[in-house]
């Protein structure tokens, strides 16, 4: 496929852009979206791998410069290609064809902004040498795609993971980046206190659950305060206490659901020894019993700090601007991919920000992307792999 100038390619991104925002698909459904990228993908010419994956696709593009040192590299960047179970109101012409489905969280952009630096690293193929891998990765609201991509092997010759998101808090084009932890480690705890039912008149015939839940709530929040360091972001929420069928009768349970997010190992390991410390003796303090389940979910991600760098280098070239990444303990599942826990091995890694116009927030049902931003941003990310994969990282 030739694109006679840049005016061309843009208008493709933006019409096939529009096409992924008309048909969203969620997790692990995205078998249409897949379907789609393929085709555009081999209409290109661009070899798409065979991995066994049920939804999403991985491709490959390869330099076709000779290598100056060294062995050739392989680096991937990872675009997430799912939608969210929203009822879109944003009032574009090519709002989601589905009720109930919406790409909220910008992934479509995602797709077409990988698709474009895919087409760009091939039309300049004589310029670099090595491979990239785009990873056109299916479930990452469901917060575990990432590891269905890991199952499949994809990672085992890549030495660098590169990942991208939309940013509406900053104009169309900014670029947001930042060494160190950009995103959280995303655990979940449920803590189910177990009492001894009795009638609400008589409690020192039994065991309130509730009332030792509520002292494990408040005991929980302490940890923060008195067990992690103060310079360390982190933090618990309770999201879900549930106890009781009626006004008279004291239940024999009481279950509690919540999320705590850190930023290093340490605090992770630290918060889920605390947790259910603190919810055994609180509750045995009341006579009752707590039995806590901890499930780990995506760790941390750490920006490298080369990478980091490298990103503002080209951003300053491109003239484009950048500003700091936002502090957030929102999660990403981007960071299994550079994981020592899920990978056996560290992998440096950098998940930027891209500005697409300053609007309604991600997950918002009016949320939308300034699709001006899409071919600057191919054009932007193409720069950076073949600086990266040409050693100059
Ligand atoms: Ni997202």
């Amino acid at each position: 496929m030739n694109f006679h100038d840049e005016k061309e390619l843009e208008q493709y991104l933006i019409r096939q852009f529009e096409w992924f925002h008309r048909h969203p698909e969620l997790s692990y459904e995205e078998v249409e979206t897949t379907a789609k990228i393929r085709e555009l993908l081999t209409e290109a010419g661009i070899e798409v791998v065979p991995y066994p994956l049920e939804t999403g696709l991985v491709a490959v593009v390869h330099g076709e410069k000779e290598a100056e040192s060294g062995p050739e590299r392989t680096i991937a960047l990872r675009c997430d290609i799912d939608a969210l179970p929203i009822t879109e109101q944003a009032e574009i012409p090519y709002a989601s064809e589905t009720k109930g489905k919406m790409h909220a969280c910008g992934h479509d952009f995602h797709i077409m902004a990988g698709i474009g630096t895919a087409l760009l690293l091939k039309e300049r193929s004589k310029e670099w040498s090595g491979t990239v891998k785009f990873i056109f990765q299916p479930g990452e609201e469901d917060a575990h795609g990432a590891l269905k991509v890991l199952e499949a092997d994809v990672m085992d010759d890549v030495e660098r993971i590169w990942g991208l998101h939309a940013d509406p808090t900053n104009a169309a084009g900014v670029i947001g980046i930042r060494e160190g932890y950009v995103t959280a480690a995303v655990d979940r705890f449920v803590i189910r206190v177990k009492g001894v039912g009795c009638h609400a008149a008589h409690p020192d015939d039994g065991v309130d659950p509730i009332l030792a839940a509520s002292a494990v709530i408040q005991g929980l929040h302490s940890i923060i305060s008195r067990n992690i360091n103060a310079f360390h972001p982190a933090l618990l929420s309770v999201t879900r206490v549930q106890a009781g069928t009626t006004w008279n009768v004291i239940p024999a349970e009481a279950e509690l659901e919540g999320t705590v997010r850190t930023m290093n190992r340490e605090d992770r390991i630290l918060y889920e020894k605390r947790v259910h410390e603190t919810a055994e003796r609180i509750a045995a303090a009341y006579g009752a019993e707590a039995e806590v389940e901890w499930i780990f979910g995506a760790p941390a991600t750490y920006n490298d700090g080369r990478m980091a760098r490298l990103c503002e280098k080209i951003a300053r070239i491109q003239g484009m601007e950048t500003v700091p990444e936002e502090d957030s303990l929102g999660g990403d599942d981007f960071s299994y991919y550079e994981d020592k826990d899920t990978m056996g091995r560290d992998i440096p890694g950098c998940y930027l920000k891209i500005g697409t116009g300053v609007g309604r927030p991600i997950h918002h049902p009016a949320f939308c992307v300034d699709e001006r931003v899409i071919l600057p941003a191919a054009k932007y990310l193409a720069e950076v792999l073949m600086a990266d994969i040409g050693g100059n990282c």
